[in-house]
């Protein structure tokens, strides 16, 4: 049965830990879907994983809207949520509105992500809910906000940042998201967020303690060039491509392939 919104808050309630990685074409979709994922984020760390931009800020709604699309084609059981690029959501409701319009219409995505709380965030969310989009949060290191937050760095570390989030997550969920990712924040924050909200949360570097885990599956696969300190790669693919290209080319060179 396909992943739906309500199936995620009957998780929460049953505290069935929620699973999520980002994909950003129809291969990976396929086999991360066939693996039994719930969640598919078309996150825009593809910007950095696929394209080779630097930030998520490069990335346009239109390159999003092409990896969405392939995304959908490899996906059968997982919900596919797509963030909204830099800019294509942080001028307006109405913007936000449009772009998220395309994402759906266009690329056929479950759900949209927007990053950011108060106040124009919480104003976007209940415009798009409002209009039948269902949207998730993203709070914590938010990182098309990298410049603002001066790098990386973890967030929620003061009482007053924290009590803030707090604030801003319970905003959220009354403007009607249907989950929040809490990224690289400390685990007692995530775990305060997480019970008393009753929409699921989804950490990233925020502990054990949210409904979920998301992770950017380079990362988990061993692909990518840098991994945040939280990251857990379960696998060296890129030894293992490396590995197998090298045979490739030295059978080609020494005449043993085709045989
Ligand atoms: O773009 C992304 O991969 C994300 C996750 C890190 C949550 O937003």
């Amino acid at each position: 049965m396909a992943v739906t919104i309500r199936q995620l808050q009957v998780w929460k309630q049953q505290q069935r830990p929620i699973t999520v990685l980002t994909a950003w074409d129809y291969a990976l979709a396929k086999i991360l879907d066939g693996a039994g994922v719930d969640i598919l984020l078309v996150g825009d760390s593809l910007a950095m994983v696929a394209l080779g931009y630097e930030t998520t800020l490069s990335l346009t709604l239109e390159e999003m809207v092409y990896h969405a699309q392939a995304v959908v084609r490899g996906s059968q059981q997982a919900l596919v949520v797509c963030d909204l690029p830099f800019m294509s959501y942080q001028e307006s409701p109405q913007q936000a509105l449009r772009s998220a319009g395309r994402l759906l219409q266009r690329a056929g995505v479950n759900a949209v992500k927007v990053e950011g709380g108060y106040p124009d965030m919480v104003a976007t969310v209940h415009c798009l809910v409002e209009r039948g989009i269902p949207v998730m949060g993203h709070l914590g290191l938010t990182p098309q906000s990298m410049h603002q937050l001066s790098g990386y760095h973890r967030q929620g570390t003061t009482k007053s940042a924290a009590d803030r989030m707090l604030c801003e997550a319970e905003a959220l969920a009354a403007a009607g998201a249907f989950a929040l990712v809490l990224e690289h924040i400390p685990m007692d924050l995530a775990a305060k967020i997480t019970e008393s909200l009753s929409i699921p949360t989804i950490g990233i570097g925020a502990g054990p303690h949210c409904d979920g885990q998301v992770l950017v599956t380079a990362d988990v696969l061993g692909l990518s060039d840098w991994q945040p300190p939280f990251a857990k790669p379960y696998v060296d693919l890129r030894q293992s491509i490396q590995a197998a290209v090298q045979c490739f080319c030295e059978d080609v060179r020494k005449g043993k392939f085709p045989e």
